[in-house]
């Protein structure tokens, strides 16, 4: 059984959709979901399954705190789910190709520093694409450079709103996250 621990900054929708997945699997465990903010809504949603939570502050993090909480409970995979903070690079080494990272756009494009949530939705629109999607990478220490396992890509009209977009985007994370993160296994 590999342990999975999921780190989210936000209201944890994908979680929820990975807990879900997860919950009667033979191959995996979500064992941990860890945040930065002690009010995000995806301890709530890790309650609801019985998951175990964990919280800590950037300091905390930066100083390895949830790199001793993560090898304390034997994890196997960290998954980020909406996840804010810059990792640690002592982090990313420690899970070597076993840190998954979704982003909501076709990387490369729309990644980097300052692109999250609806600021990437909102490039999309102010560049006019047609199309945009779902990314998911390993994390290595560049960020949003770890090798892309998976993309999905969804149409986006003239009629389309940021807010539009970003739904489209969230079904499509919701439906292929868990199946990637299973293969990726
Ligand atoms: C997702 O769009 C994900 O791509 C991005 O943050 C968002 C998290 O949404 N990294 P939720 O908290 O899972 O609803």
């Amino acid at each position: 059984m590999k342990r999975l621990a999921i780190l989210a900054s936000g209201s944890g929708s994908n979680a929820e959709k990975i807990m879900e997945h997860f919950q009667n699997s033979e191959i995996a465990e979500i064992t941990l979901v860890a945040s930065n903010k002690a009010d995000a809504f995806v301890l709530e949603r890790a309650n609801k399954f019985g998951v175990p939570t964990f919280t800590f502050s950037r300091k905390e993090m930066d100083a390895g705190v949830l790199l001793e909480k993560l090898q304390e409970e034997n994890i196997d995979w960290v998954i980020l789910a909406g996840f804010l903070l810059k990792i640690p690079v002592e982090l990313t080494r420690a899970f070597p190709d076993r840190m998954v990272n979704i982003h909501p756009a076709l990387l490369p494009k729309y990644g980097g520093k300052g692109m999250y949530g609806s600021l990437v939705h909102e490039a999309v629109k102010a560049a006019g694409d047609t199309e945009t999607g779902i990314t998911i990478h390993l994390v290595n220490e560049n960020y949003d450079e770890g090798r892309i396992v998976f993309q999905a890509s969804t149409p986006v009209t003239e009629a389309d709103t940021p807010d539009s977009i970003a739904e489209k985007v969230h079904a499509l994370e919701h439906k292929h996250f868990p199946e990637v993160i299973e293969g990726l296994l």
